[in-house]
């Protein structure tokens, strides 16, 4: 996979969110995504950006527009210094939250996204990479 370009921000806040749904936006847009495909990513950033904010303390975003052969596609990923998450299989399923919301953020994310992986344990923050790429 071939990085064609990228970009990090911080998150530590809900403007932050706002950014990044903006940035994320802009780099699908660059990558040729039509509407549906843009909404996805965006709607899958936000939630994981949102968690970044609420669960983990803040943290960044690197943002790559990636190729594969002729394939293009975006590649976003999450890093905090937080707790971390102790059952990230427990954390992915649909309703479980810690926090008072509908606990489908990280399960509704790796719906919409076409990779999708969770690296955490507690004490050492939580990395949260997806892609998704132009169909
Ligand atoms: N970056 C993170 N650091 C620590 N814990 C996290 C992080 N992201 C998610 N979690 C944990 O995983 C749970 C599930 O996250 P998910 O986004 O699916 O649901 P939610 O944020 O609780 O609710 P929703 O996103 O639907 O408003 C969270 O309640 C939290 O306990
Ligand atoms: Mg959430």
């Amino acid at each position: 996979m071939v990085v064609e370009n990228d970009k990090t921000m911080a998150i530590r806040t809900s403007d932050d969110v706002v950014r990044v749904r903006q940035a994320v936006r802009a780099r699908a847009v660059e990558a040729g995504f039509g509407i549906v495909d843009q909404t996805k990513l965006v709607t899958a950033a936000s939630e994981i950006a949102r968690n970044t904010v609420d669960y983990g303390g803040g943290g960044t975003l690197r943002l790559e527009i990636v190729r594969e052969g002729s394939r293009r596609g975006v590649q976003l990923t999450f890093c905090d210094n937080g707790p971390g998450i102790a059952d990230i299989q427990t954390a992915m399923t649909d309703g479980y939250t810690t926090g008072g919301g509908l606990g489908l953020g990280l399960s509704g994310a790796k719906r919409l996204s076409n990779e999708f992986s969770i690296e955490s344990a507690p004490g050492e923050g939580t990395t949260v990479t997806l892609a998704r790429w132009k169909l």
